[in-house]
């Protein structure tokens, strides 16, 4: 059989998800393609998503893609929603099979396979001290899995208080502290794990930090889930406190990886290809 894969977004252009796709389907012998399918938010946006999506299924595709900004719009033209992707609130990963449409989301999951395989440890010890930098869409996907996961000390840091508390009350997380982007800069040091979540330090505001890095060591790691640039001045600052520190196109790959999977039932090796991603990003 041949494999009809796809990506829904905008902009998307330079997305390097069929890269990533075509060569899990070469890796795992299979074959097929990966195709974009770029809907532009300018022109009545509204009537166009729907008619874009009635398009889309005429395509008789085996999965696809969504990212920015559908991750929230597609939800309502789904036939089911795992329970993962309902609980964080958004579809990044949508299964076509006997006529129905089923989304998943393999941000979170992708994240922490991502995390582990460059810190293994990390996934033996629930006591780790974690703080996430943000609380926006990423942040909440990044919390749930982790949280389900059974890490049990996440505080939570956010330009706005009251976006950090919803989330907390939303997945009922009595143990979690909320605090300041300057009451974090000042106590960083404590924590195993500090996750950025935010578009703080991507390329159109690059030199930007969240927040600045005082006191941190090898103790500490820092993960950026920006990837372009691949380190983010955040990272270049923690790498230089002697913090050890977790890139964000670890991810991209990650959830492609699982998104791959739940597409075949098919989970391909990443190897060469986290030096092959680093070669595109920074050629
Ligand atoms: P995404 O879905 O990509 O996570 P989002 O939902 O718009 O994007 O969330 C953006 C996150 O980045 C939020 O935590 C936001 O902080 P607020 O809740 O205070 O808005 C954070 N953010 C964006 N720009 C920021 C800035 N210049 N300084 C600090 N935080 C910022």
């Amino acid at each position: 059989m041949e494999y009809r894969f796809g990506l829904i977004g905008y902009p998307i252009k330079h997305s390097l998800s069929p890269w990533i796709h075509e060569k899990f389907l070469q890796k795992a012998g299979l074959q097929g393609n990966y195709s974009l399918y770029e809907i532009n938010t300018n022109e009545s946006f509204a009537d166009k998503f729907a008619d874009k999506i009635e398009e889309l299924k005429n395509e008789n595709l085996n999965g696809f893609n969504v990212t920015v900004p559908y991750k929230k719009t597609i939800i309502p033209f789904l036939d089911e929603v795992d329970k993962e992707a309902e609980a964080i609130g958004a579809v990044n990963t949508v299964i076509c099979k006997n006529g129905k449409w089923i989304g998943y989301n393999t941000d979170g999951n992708g994240y922490l396979r991502s995390l582990i395989k460059a810190f293994p440890t990390v996934g033996q010890d629930k006591n780790l001290k974690i703080l996430i930098l943000g609380a926006g869409g990423a942040a909440r996907g990044i919390l749930y899995t982790l949280s389900i996961n059974g890490f049990q000390h996440i505080d939570l840091a956010n330009r706005t208080e009251e976006s950090a508390r919803a989330l907390k009350e939303l997945y009922e997380l009595d143990n979690t502290s909320l605090l300041s982007l300057k009451e974090a800069e000042n106590v960083m040091e404590k924590y195993d794990l500090i996750i950025q979540t935010t578009s703080v330090g991507m390329k159109s505001i690059e030199g930007n930090t969240i927040v600045s890095i005082n006191r941190l060591s090898e103790k500490n790691i820092v993960s950026d889930i920006i990837y372009q640039p691949v380190e983010t001045n955040l990272l270049r600052n923690a790498k230089n406190a002697g913090a050890r520190i977790h890139y964000g196109h670890t991810m991209l790959l990650y959830q492609a990886q699982y998104a791959f999977e739940l597409w075949t039932n098919m989970r391909v090796a990443i190897n060469e290809m986290e030096t092959e991603l680093l070669e595109q990003l920074e050629g």
